[in-house]
């Protein structure tokens, strides 16, 4: 007995898939449709396959021009995915404003693709209503490294967030406490480090906006030896391509662990995240930490959507001194998690106290309660 072809629809929407943009040729034009039955087929020869309906634009297309282009989408490019797909109505040129440019063949490759793919049909077979084109691929870029588009029952999507299982916490107000202040500030220090918190760790800061600052950073770094750098006004959101840019080139100039500093208070969820996935994905293997503020009750928010976005190096401050998110808060929100991060929430909540008492500081500056303990 047949499969009900609604039956086999239905079941063949639950396989998750990368979307891509087929492109090709007609007379010296350019043409494209989404595709997601794009696949590798063999690395020696270097070939891939994509399976079209018989019948629609592009099959023929192909079928006559002998070449294609596969551009692999990034989680940001929904709207290119509904647009070759001829989901958007009025659209008349589905590469109006896709920047492309071309290879061998001659299709068009977009620029901003995660990866675009250059190809030569060598086989083509039947496959029911649809062809098998088979293409050797004559050259290949991966111009960003992002996170990919996902399609899954007829929804687009990216991959869920998955939270880390340990992450670090760093407390770099007490040793700015102890300059503003002039009192060594010795016994709290060391009670800090021994909850298991990390106190002010060596670093090198540099001004995301002052590229000289960058490049001498990198240049003093190997002399230096010094692993960790702070990077200024990361959250800025006007100056997202400015930011990827500088800590892509710490990281290659050889420091393991780039600490976006919220210098502004700059940072909401959405900022957050765009530019943690987009730099982690970039500067791996180092590592990414955070340095955010609490304005506007978003400071929490904020370390969430950083969690969410790979990141597990948190900078904050006992009490949320300096405006930064205070690190009992951040200790109480990775408890809830079942984030592990070492340290004792208790113990820090103590050394707090013990500096608010020691110091008579100002209420701004006193800890957290202890009505979370
Ligand atoms: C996520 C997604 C994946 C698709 N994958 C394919 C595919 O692999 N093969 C195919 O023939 N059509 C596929 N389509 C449908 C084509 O994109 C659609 O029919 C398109 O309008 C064809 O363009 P054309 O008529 O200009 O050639 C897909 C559509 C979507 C939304």
């Amino acid at each position: 007995m047949a499969v009900n072809p609604d039956t086999f629809r239905d079941a063949l929407a639950q396989w998750p898939s990368g979307v891509t943009v087929v492109t090709t040729l007609a007379d010296g034009n350019w043409h494209g449709m989404t595709a997601s039955s794009f696949s590798s087929v063999s690395a020696d020869p270097p070939l891939v396959s994509v399976c079209l309906l018989k019948g629609i634009y592009t099959h023929d297309l192909i079928a006559t021009s002998g070449v294609f282009g596969i551009n692999i989408l990034a989680a940001d490019q929904t709207e290119l995915g509904k647009r070759f797909a001829g989901m958007i109505p009025d659209i008349t040129d589905r590469f109006d404003g896709v920047d492309c440019h071309t290879s061998e063949t001659g299709v068009p490759l977009f620029d901003h693709a995660l990866a675009w793919i250059d190809c030569r049909v060598i086989f083509e077979y039947e496959g029911g209503d649809h062809t098998i084109f088979v293409g050797e691929v004559l050259d290949a870029g991966n111009p960003r490294k992002s996170a990919p588009l996902l399609y899954h029952s007829r929804s687009w999507g990216q991959f869920a967030d998955q939270l880390p299982e340990k992450a670090a916490i760093a407390d770099v107000g007490i040793t700015r406490l102890e300059t503003e202040t002039g009192v060594e500030l010795t016994v709290e220090k060391a009670a800090l480090a021994a909850a298991g918190v990390a106190v002010s760790p060596a670093e090198v800061v540099v001004d995301s906006r002052d590229p000289a600052t960058v490049e001498a950073a990198i240049a003093a770094q190997a002399k230096v030896g010094i692993d960790r750098v702070v990077l200024l006004h990361a959250f800025d959101p006007d100056r997202h391509d400015a930011v990827l840019f500088a800590a892509s080139n710490l990281a290659r100039g050889g420091f393991t662990e780039v600490v976006l500093d919220d210098t502004a208070a700059d940072a909401n969820p959405l900022v957050v995240r765009q530019r943690l996935v987009d730099i982690s994905v970039r500067i791996k293997p180092s590592v990414t930490g955070v340095c955010l503020r609490d304005h506007a009750g978003l400071g929490l928010a904020n370390a969430l959507a950083a969690l969410k976005s790979g990141v597990t190096q948190f900078d904050t401050a006992l009490g949320g001194m300096g405006g930064l998110i205070a690190t009992e808060d951040v200790l109480y929100l990775m408890e809830l998690l079942n984030i592990s991060t070492g340290a004792s929430r208790a113990e820090a909540v103590e050394v707090a106290h013990s500096l608010a008492r020691n110091l008579q500081l100002p209420r701004a500056v006193e800890p957290r309660p202890t009505w979370m303990l």
